[in-house]
C-alpha cells in the first residue's frame, strides 16, 4: 500500500519529561489542530484537549489533585488519565495515548 503523505505519525514528539514535573502541567500548541494539556500524575504522563468543554477554560492552567484537574475558571472537574468526569454527569475531554522514551514525551491517537 502507498504511503498517504497526508496521515498523521502515530506519536508526535511534544515534550520532555524533565519539562513537566509530578504533579504539574504543560500546554502543547502546534502539533495537532487542538492545544493538548500533559500532566504528570506520579511520574506517568497523560495528555487530554487543554480546552474546557464549559468555556474553553485554559486546562493546562487548572490545579492537579491526584489524577483529577479543575479548570481555573468555573471548577468543572476531570480524570487526566482518562479524560472523563470524576463524577457522575460530568463532562468528558478527549484523552490521547501517551509514551515516554528516553526522557521524550510522544503523544499518538485518541485513546477514546
Ligand atoms: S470554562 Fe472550565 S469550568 Fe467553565
Amino acid at each position: 500500500m502507498p504511503h498517504d503523505p497526508l496521515a498523521r505519525p502515530p506519536f508526535v514528539r511534544v515534550a520532555e519529561v524533565s519539562e513537566i514535573r509530578p504533579g504539574t502541567s504543560k500546554l502543547v500548541v502546534g502539533p495537532f489542530d487542538k492545544p493538548m494539556a500533559l500532566f504528570n500524575v506520579n511520574g506517568q504522563i497523560f495528555a487530554i484537549n487543554a480546552v474546557c468543554p464549559h468555556r474553553g477554560g485554559p486546562l493546562a492552567a487548572g490545579t492537579l489533585t491526584g489524577s483529577v484537574v479543575g479548570c481555573p475558571w468555573h471548577g468543572w472537574t476531570f480524570d487526566v488519565t482518562t479524560g472523563q468526569p470524576d463524577h457522575p454527569g460530568g463532562h468528558s475531554v478527549a484523552a490521547y495515548d501517551v509514551k515516554v522514551e528516553g526522557g521524550v514525551v510522544y503523544v499518538g491517537w485518541l485513546t477514546r
